[in-house]
């Protein structure tokens, strides 16, 4: 794999790096995976290369004005305190296609490498264009025409094989980004060769969509913590099945309400903190309580400071998971808190993700 930190810096110099970021954010006041992407983007430019930024939002079945990605570039852009072009000139192609006309494109390159001043760009949302989620190498290699390399540092959507991910990898010089780097790092040092014993905390609803990630990581797990919403699953035969491996600790206690379960009693907390204190690595994913209502909170918080304070080797991620961390200030002493949801959770799977596998 390229990286680019090993990229000879004079190989940036006057060129147009196309930057693949994925500022998928629900609330535009979650700035976790803007703020995940700016060291990428100011080393560019420190290096004297102007930047494309590319991502998706959203899942949009057509051009959704909602979903554009033009706050997102204000928000950029007041924290480069820079100006930013954004280019939203899809809006002049031929929808009939929706992937773009040569002409459309060759404007859009044109703006780009005519501009003196401005030294990024941000793309319209590409899932504006029906090329995007089809992986076509038409609209692929349309985007990589619009610079000299490209960077795909958009780790959460590296499980999606779409055109911006993967197909533009075969027309461009690829590298994987700053922050693609720590991710893979991070993800590879936790799961690999983990220093023992290797504590894996798996909540989150949909418990049995994480089957897989027990499967993966059995041998090298001393326990997996499973939080309460797993009592609400109970029915469904794969979490039977998680339920049956002795490496997989459900809680002993729990707060319930009219038959539904939201969190780990206080007999659970102090067991799973016992079990988080003597980890030397802790993956962390998923809230282990409904945590979003203070009342069943405390479970979730419990566990995330127990792991906070442990020494172990901590990689911690899903979208809810690192929510918790960043609105209680708690994400200083983590080794990866990590920008991907179902990217997370296909690496933690053993899932080969495409975006990754491109860039070797
Ligand atoms: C994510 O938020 O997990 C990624 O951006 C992928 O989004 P998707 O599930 O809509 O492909």
């Amino acid at each position: 794999m390229k990286y680019l930190s090993n990229l000879n810096k004079k190989e940036l110099n006057g060129k147009t790096s196309l930057l693949r970021v994925d500022l998928n954010i629900k609330s535009l006041k979650d700035h976790f995976r803007i703020d995940s992407v700016l060291p990428t983007i100011k080393y560019l430019l420190k290096n004297s290369s102007k930047v494309v930024i590319l991502s998706h939002r959203g899942r949009p079945n057509s051009i959704d004005p909602k979903l554009s990605l033009r706050p997102i570039a204000k928000i950029i852009s007041q924290k480069l305190k820079s100006k930013i072009k954004f280019i939203d000139s899809f809006a002049d192609f031929n929808f009939s296609t929706r992937g773009g006309s040569a002409f459309g494109w060759k404007k859009i390159k044109k703006e780009i490498d005519s501009e003196k001043k401005v030294k990024v760009f941000v793309l319209e949302n590409l899932r504006f264009l029906s090329g995007e989620e089809k992986n076509s190498n038409n609209l692929a290699k349309k985007l990589a025409s619009l610079g000299d390399l490209y960077i795909n540092d958009a780790f959460a959507v590296s499980h999606r094989k779409n055109a911006s991910v993967f197909a533009i990898t075969k027309h461009i010089k690829s590298y994987a980004g700053l922050l693609m780097e720590k991710e893979i790092a991070g993800l590879t040092k936790a799961t690999k060769n983990p220093k023992q014993p290797l504590i894996v905390v798996l909540g989150g609803t949909k418990i049995d969509t994480k089957i897989n990630i027990v499967k993966n990581l059995n041998s090298r797990t001393k326990f997996f913590l499973l939080g309460s919403s797993i009592f609400n699953e109970i029915k469904n035969p794969i979490v039977k099945n998680i339920i049956k491996n002795k490496k997989c600790l459900i809680p002993i206690d729990f707060f319930k309400r009219n038959g539904k379960f939201f969190d780990i009693g206080p007999e659970t907390i102090v067991l799973y903190k016992k079990i988080i204190s003597e980890a030397n690595t802790i993956i962390w994913n998923g809230p282990v309580g409904m945590f979003e209502d203070k009342k069943y909170s405390k479970g979730t918080a419990k566990i995330a400071s127990a792991i906070i304070r442990s020494k172990a080797f901590k990689v911690i991620g899903g979208g809810e998971t690192a929510n918790f961390i960043l609105n209680n200030k708690m994400n200083k002493n983590i080794d990866l808190l990590s920008t991907g949801g179902g990217a997370m959770l296909d690496f933690l799977a053993g899932k080969k993700l495409p975006g990754i596998e491109a860039l070797k």
